[in-house]
C-alpha cells in the first residue's frame, strides 16, 4: 500500500498489521476504537509532534520487513471511560439545565421582571449546569485524554464508577432539595455536597496518580491541569460550606454576594485551567497553526491563579467593605489582561501554517473553537465595563447575567461542542454522525446566545418589553441547538466501527458501475487518483459518505466531463499496483 499524507491510519493498519508496532512506538494508536484512528497520517504526525518523513520511512521499512506473510493483528480496544459522564451531562443540561433555564427566562420575560423568580430555582439550575453539564464533561474527557497525552495508563480505573455515582447522587440531591421547602430533609443538602466532595477527591486521586506515573517530559499544559484540579477541589469544599450555611440557617437561597463570585471561581479557576490546558496541547494541530507562545501562556497561568482567589474574596466582601469593593473593581483588569495574553499566546486567530492544507479531513469543529474565543472576548469586554456600573445596581446585575451567559454558553459550551465533535469520533475511529447537524447546532447556539447576551444588556439599559421578548425566546433557540447536538453526539457514541462499515463485495476490477464510495473505502490510496482527475469534492468525507454511496464511476465521469476509460484505467492501475 503506497503511503501518502492522506492515508487513513486504520486502513493502513488493516492492510499492513506490521505497521502497528511503529504507530505504537510513537504513541499513535492510543485512540480510535477496535480498528485504530480514522485520521490521515499527516494530521496525526502533527498532533503527536512526530516528524512525518521519519514516520513514513519507518512504516515503509516495517512493510518491507513484513514480507507478505500475514501476521496476527494485535487487539485494539475501544476505551469508553468518558461515555457515561458525557451522556449524563447531556441528559442533565437538556432537562434541569437549559430546558429549565429557558422556562425561567420565559417567565422573567412575561413578568418583565428579573426579581420575579424564586432565586433558589436559579441556583439549582446554575449548579446543574456548572457541576452537571460542564463538570461531568471535563471529568469524562480528562479520564480519557490525560493518560493519553501523558503516554501512560489510567491509574485506579476501578474507582471511576464510584467517582461517577457519587457525583451523580450529589448533583441530583442538590438540584431537587435546594428549592424544596421541606425542612425535615434539609440535612441531605450538606450530604449532597459531601457526596460531591468524595467524587471530586476520587477524581483528583485518579488523575494525579496517572500524571505522576507518566515518564513523559512535563509539558506546559501539565500545570494547567494540576491548577484546574486544585480549583475543582476548592470549589467543592466552598460548595459544602454554602450547603451547610443553608441547612444551619434554614434558608433556601445562598446569598448572592457568595454564590455569584463562587460561580466565577469555579469557571475562571477549574474550567478555564482545563480548557486552556487542552487547548495548549491540541489547538496547534486542530487549527493547523504554530505551537503556543510559551512565555505568554505561562504569564496567563500565574496572573489567573493569583487573581482568582482575590476576585472571589473581594467580591464576597464588596457589599460591606470599601477596600474590598475597590479591589473587586480593580481585579477584573489583570484577569482580562491574562485572558488576552492567552489568546495571543494560543495564536487562535492567526493564519494557518498550511502544513496540513493538502490533508483531507473534516474540519467543521474549527469554527466552533474559534467562535468560542470570540465569545470569551465579549465576556472580557462586559467584565471590564461592570466596575463602571453602580455596584449592586439593577443595570450591573443585568450585565452580570449577560457575562455569565457569554462565558458559560458562548465560550465554555461552544468549546465543549467543538472538542466533543472532534474528539469523540477520534476516540471511536469513525466520523461524526452528521456534520450538517453540527452546523445547525453552531448557527442556532450562536443566534440564541447573541439574543440572550445583548437583549439582557438592553433590558438593563431600557426595560422595553421587546427586549424582554427577544431574551425570552433565546432560551428555546439554545435548547433546540443543544438538543440537536445531544442527538448527534449520542448517535456517534452509539456507533461502533463494526456497525459503521457493512461488508461489501471485494472489488477486484473497477467498472463503470462500481460505486465511488466502495472504491475509496476499500482502496484509500485511490483517493489521490480522484483528486488528480479533478473530483475535488471527494476531499470532503461527507460527500464521499453520501453522494459517493450512490454515484457510480459512469455517473461521476459524466457529471464532471471526465474521460471514463482513461479514469477507469488509472484506478485499476492503482489497485493492481497495490496487490
Ligand atoms: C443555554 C441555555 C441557558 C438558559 C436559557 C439559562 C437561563 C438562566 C437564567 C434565566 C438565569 C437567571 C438570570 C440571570 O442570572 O441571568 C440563569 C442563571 C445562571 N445560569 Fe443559566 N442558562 C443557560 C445556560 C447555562 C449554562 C450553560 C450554565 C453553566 C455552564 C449556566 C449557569 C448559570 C448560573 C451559574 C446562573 C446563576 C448566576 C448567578 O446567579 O450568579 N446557565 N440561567
Amino acid at each position: 500500500m503506497e503511503i501518502n499524507r492522506n492515508t487513513i491510519i486504520k486502513d493502513l493498519i488493516e492492510s499492513h498489521p506490521e505497521t502497528l508496532a511503529v504507530f505504537r512506538k510513537y504513541n499513535l494508536v492510543i485512540a480510535g476504537g477496535v480498528r485504530g484512528p480514522n485520521e490521515p497520517i499527516a494530521f496525526f504526525a502533527k498532533a503527536h509532534e512526530v516528524d512525518y518523513d521519519t514516520l513514513v520511512k519507518e512504516l515503509n521499512e516495517a512493510i518491507e520487513k513484513g514480507g507478505g506473510e500475514r501476521i496476527e493483528i494485535p487487539k485494539l480496544e475501544e476505551d469508553k471511560i468518558y461515555e457515561k459522564f458525557v451522556k449524563t451531562a447531556i441528559i442533565l443540561t437538556l432537562t434541569v439545565g437549559v430546558a429549565f433555564g429557558a422556562i425561567i427566562l420565559s417567565y422573567i420575560a412575561i413578568k418583565l421582571d428579573f426579581n420575579s423568580i424564586y432565586y433558589a430555582l436559579i441556583q439549582a439550575h446554575g449548579h446543574a449546569q456548572i457541576f452537571g453539564w460542564v463538570g461531568l464533561c471535563i471529568m469524562g474527557f480528562a479520564l480519557y485524554i490525560i493518560p493519553r497525552v501523558k503516554n501512560t495508563e489510567l491509574k485506579n480505573r476501578n474507582l471511576v464508577n464510584v467517582c461517577y455515582w457519587f457525583i451523580i447522587a450529589g448533583i441530583t440531591l442538590r438540584i431537587i432539595l435546594q428549592p424544596l421547602p421541606v425542612r425535615a430533609i434539609r440535612l441531605l443538602l450538606p450530604v449532597s455536597a459531601i457526596f460531591e466532595i468524595i467524587s471530586i477527591c476520587l477524581f483528583t486521586f485518579i488523575i494525579l496518580q496517572t500524571i505522576l506515573s507518566s515518564k513523559e517530559k512535563v509539558g506546559i499544559f501539565d500545570k494547567f491541569f494540576k491548577a484546574g484540579i486544585v480549583w475543582f477541589l476548592v470549589s467543592t469544599f466552598i460548595n459544602f460550606g454554602m450547603m451547610w450555611y443553608l441547612y444551619k440557617h434554614a434558608i433556601y437561597e445562598i446569598p448572592k454576594n457568595v454564590f455569584s463570585p463562587f460561580v466565577h471561581l469555579y469557571l475562571f479557576g477549574f474550567v478555564f485551567m482545563f480548557i486552556f490546558g487542552v487547548n495548549i496541547r491540541t489547538v496547534f494541530a486542530f487549527l493547523d497553526i504554530k505551537p503556543v507562545r510559551e512565555k505568554a501562556v505561562n504569564l496567563t497561568f500565574w496572573i489567573m491563579n493569583i487573581s482568582v482567589p482575590v476576585y472571589f474574596i473581594s467580591h464576597m466582601l464588596a457589599d460591606s467593605n470599601v477596600v474590598a469593593l475597590r479591589l473587586s473593581q480593580f481585579i477584573v483588569f489583570p484577569i482580562a489582561f491574562a485572558i488576552i495574553v492567552f489568546i495571543y499566546g494560543l495564536r487562535i486567530f492567526e493564519r494557518s501554517t498550511r502544513e496540513l492544507h493538502d490533508v483531507v479531513m473534516d474540519r467543521s469543529y474549527a469554527k466552533t473553537i474559534r467562535t468560542a474565543y470570540i465569545w470569551l472576548i465579549v465576556t472580557i469586554i462586559i467584565l471590564l465595563v461592570m466596575p463602571f456600573l453602580g455596584h449592586g445596581s439593577e443595570l450591573q446585575r443585568r450585565f452580570h447575567g449577560s457575562l455569565n451567559h457569554a462565558v458559560t454558553v458562548g465560550f465554555i459550551t461552544m468549546m465543549i461542542i467543538g472538542y466533543a465533535s472532534k474528539m469523540i469520533p477520534t476516540f471511536k475511529g469513525i466520523d461524526m454522525h452528521s456534520v450538517k447537524l453540527s452546523n445547525m447546532t453552531f448557527i442556532l447556539l450562536n443566534i440564541g446566545c447573541f439574543f440572550r447576551v445583548f437583549s439582557q444588556i438592553l433590558v438593563g439599559i431600557n426595560e422595553k418589553p421587546l427586549f424582554y421578548a427577544v431574551m425570552g425566546t433565546s432560551g428555546w433557540i439554545e435548547l433546540t441547538a443543544l438538543s440537536i447536538f445531544g442527538y448527534n453526539l449520542w448517535k456517534t457514541m452509539n456507533t461502533t466501527q463494526e456497525t459503521k462499515s457493512p461488508v461489501t463485495q471485494k472489488i477486484t476490477v473497477v467498472t463503470k458501475d462500481t460505486k465511488v464510495f466502495d472504491i475509496v473505502d476499500q482502496y484509500p490510496e485511490t483517493l489521490q487518483v480522484f483528486l488528480d482527475f479533478g473530483f475535488s469534492q471527494m476531499a470532503n468525507p461527507v460527500m464521499r459518505n453520501t453522494m459517493g454511496r450512490v454515484a457510480s464511476i459512469e455517473m461521476a465521469t459524466k457529471m464532471h466531463n471526465v474521460d471514463m476509460d482513461k479514469f477507469l484505467k488509472a484506478l485499476n492501475d492503482k489497485i493492481v499496483s497495490k496487490k
